[in-house]
């Protein structure tokens, strides 16, 4: 039985970590499962993938499809032919996709297409707002899957209303909270962490780079001001996505307590995040993390896809109005911040019960 699984962007690598430890822990126990990884090229950068593989030790795709940047359009399109090739030269059992990139949606549209049966690790989710790309490939992704690997019983309950029958829901938790866990111990101080003369809860950490707040140049500089004056001279770091990098080039001088730094590895990442004072973000895994952590996080947007984040987590949605900033941060430094609870099965053992599903349904299947 061989399974093909599916990795494009730096957000997808931490949710396959854990699948393919639980297969070879399956394998070496005498499973007949396959694996075949298959990594799209959608990020290519070492900052953006390789160190991630490296870190979390995903053993070296088996293909790299090399697709590159590019318009939506145009990543879809390259994926999909690629993957076709691949599935034409040999067929998997099952293509397995994470998440909601570009390479999802593109993978398990090539797949159906070849009646290769289609698994999606965190459906059901929905931000309701079709102006992210991310939301349409959920729902089309959504639409052409035949087991769903959930992560919250509101993702179960938004797939039941859209008509999912029960038997293919199958609620195991988060994936990337699994990669979490395994490597709290691991997390590494970055060498600038002294050299800016950070301190464990006297600083920040922002992380933005949905195109709402950073592709215009003047929206983007009042959300620094805002961040950096509610911040009350506190240092606040901001390891910079490449799309922030390139409206940021034209913004001029930043105010003195705002640190640029380049994308982080994985464990340097979750380091800042688990010593900071609170994260500003507009990352969705970003809010699943420091929920798991007790951390503060304030995002910068309208709406959620994680909704469990806000109501039992540390998450609070602001918007992206700056204005809403220096309230938050009145709360936060006043120490009213919602300290939260951790979500049911977020518990470090979704990769086992994937492969477990994965190994009963193919039988069936
Ligand atoms: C993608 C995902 C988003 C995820 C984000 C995390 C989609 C639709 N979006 O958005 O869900 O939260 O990744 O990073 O799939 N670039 C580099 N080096 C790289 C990759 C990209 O310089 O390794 C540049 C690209 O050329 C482009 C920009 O960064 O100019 C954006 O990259 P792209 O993959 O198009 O989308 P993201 O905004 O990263």
């Amino acid at each position: 039985m061989l399974i093909d699984i599916v990795a494009g962007a730096r957000p997808n690598f931490m949710k396959i970590a854990p699948i393919i430890r639980a297969i070879e822990t399956r394998q070496s126990q005498g499973s007949a499962l396959k694996y075949r990884l298959v990594h799209t090229g959608q990020h290519y950068d070492a900052r953006m993938s390789g160190d991630f593989f490296t870190q979390l030790g995903i053993p070296r795709p088996h293909v790299h499809l090399e697709v590159g940047s590019g318009t939506q359009a145009e990543q879809t399109a390259g994926i999909m032919i690629g993957y076709e090739k691949l599935l034409l030269q040999e067929k998997s059992n099952l293509c397995l996709v994470v998440g909601d990139v570009t390479s999802t949606m593109a993978c398990a549209i090539a797949a159906q297409k070849l009646c290769v049966l289609v698994a999606h690790v965190e459906a059901g989710i929905r931000s309701g707002d079709w102006t992210m790309p991310e939301e349409i490939n959920r729902m089309v992704t959504d639409s052409i899957t035949n087991f769903f690997f959930t992560t919250s019983e509101v993702a179960n309950d938004n797939l039941r209303r859209s008509g999912v029958s029960n038997d293919r829901i199958l609620f195991v938790g988060n994936t990337m909270i699994d990669t979490l866990l395994t490597n709290q111990s691991r997390f590494t101080k970055p060498e600038f962490f002294d050299f800016l003369k950070l301190k464990s809860r006297e600083y920040f950490v922002v992380t933005l780079h949905r195109p709402a707040n950073v592709d215009r140049g003047d929206s983007f500089s009042r959300l620094l001001l805002a961040i950096s004056s509610s911040a009350r001279d506190m240092p606040v770091v901001f390891p910079i996505h490449p799309r922030a990098a390139k409206t940021l080039r034209n913004l001029g001088e930043l105010p003195a307590n705002i640190h640029i730094v380049d994308p982080q590895p994985y464990l340097e990442f979750n380091y800042l995040v688990q010593h900071a004072k609170a994260v500003i973000t507009d990352s969705g895994g970003v809010s699943e993390e420091t929920t798991v952590m007790g951390i503060p996080c304030m995002t910068l947007r309208d709406s959620t896809e994680r909704p469990e984040t806000v109501t039992m987590g540390t998450n609070e949605l602001l918007g992206i109005d700056p204005g809403a900033l220096a309230t938050a941060f009145e709360k936060l430094f006043a120490g009213r911040w919602e300290r939260g609870s951790i979500p049911p099965l977020w518990d470090g053992k979704t990769g086992e019960r994937i492969v477990t599903h994965l190994e009963r349904l193919l039988v069936l299947n």
